[in-house]
């Protein structure tokens, strides 16, 4: 039987990439392809020579005035597209392409902390300003406007007056690594 091939970008330090790879790893059905960043000094591509997993790097002028992204998607015919802290827009091209094929983790409950800019600590230092009970993740479908796709899942976390902006960072992280790969899996499997 043929598995179903996912290809993951990210930009940053990939803690969620490597969680993903870690749960599909011995599965004969789900394969993690490739991950694509578009930082070359981002530490998800010294994770994924750790992980023996392909990683491809483009600059923004590839991604944005060139379809060479685009060809490389389609030439290893992904099921399933998942930005895990992939930080830029992704061009209308891509997207038409692979009509609900691409899926977003946010880390907070959309729709509240979503849009430009929104991302990271960012949204949890907004979360603890603004004095909130509680925050999440929010998985969803990307359409050509940041953080409004379709909800696939949400999973909430309890904020507590001692927390930080780190300390909801961590909480996040651990909805992220109990939900994502699992959210993942149920969408290839339906
Ligand atoms: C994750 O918390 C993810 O939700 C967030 O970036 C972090 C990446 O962490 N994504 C966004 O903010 C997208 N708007 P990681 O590199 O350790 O997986």
């Amino acid at each position: 039987m043929n598995s179903k091939r996912i290809v993951l970008f990210a930009s940053g330090s990939g803690s969620n990439v490597e969680n993903i790879v870690r749960y599909f790893q011995d599965s004969d059905k789900i394969k993690v392809v490739c991950v694509l960043s578009n930082k070359k000094d981002a530490y998800v591509i010294e994770r994924c020579d750790l992980l023996h997993i392909n990683a491809l790097y483009f600059n923004r002028t590839a991604f944005y005035k060139t379809d060479c992204v685009l060809e490389i998607l389609k030439a290893m015919r992904p099921e399933l597209i998942v930005l895990a802290g992939f930080l830029w827009k992704m061009p209308i091209d891509i997207i038409d392409n692979f009509p609900n094929k691409i899926i977003n983790i946010h880390p907070a409950l959309l729709p509240k902390y979503g849009g430009k800019g929104m991302y990271g600590m960012a949204v949890h230092r907004a979360v603890k300003e603004n004095g909130d009970l509680e925050s999440g993740i929010t998985i969803h479908y990307v359409n050509k406007n940041y953080d409004e796709g379709a909800i696939i899942h949400q999973a909430k976390a309890t904020i507590l007056p001692d927390d930080t902006p780190e300390t909801i960072a961590e909480k996040v992280h651990r909805l992220e690594y109990a939900h994502f790969p699992k959210t993942i899996e149920r969408l290839l499997n339906e």
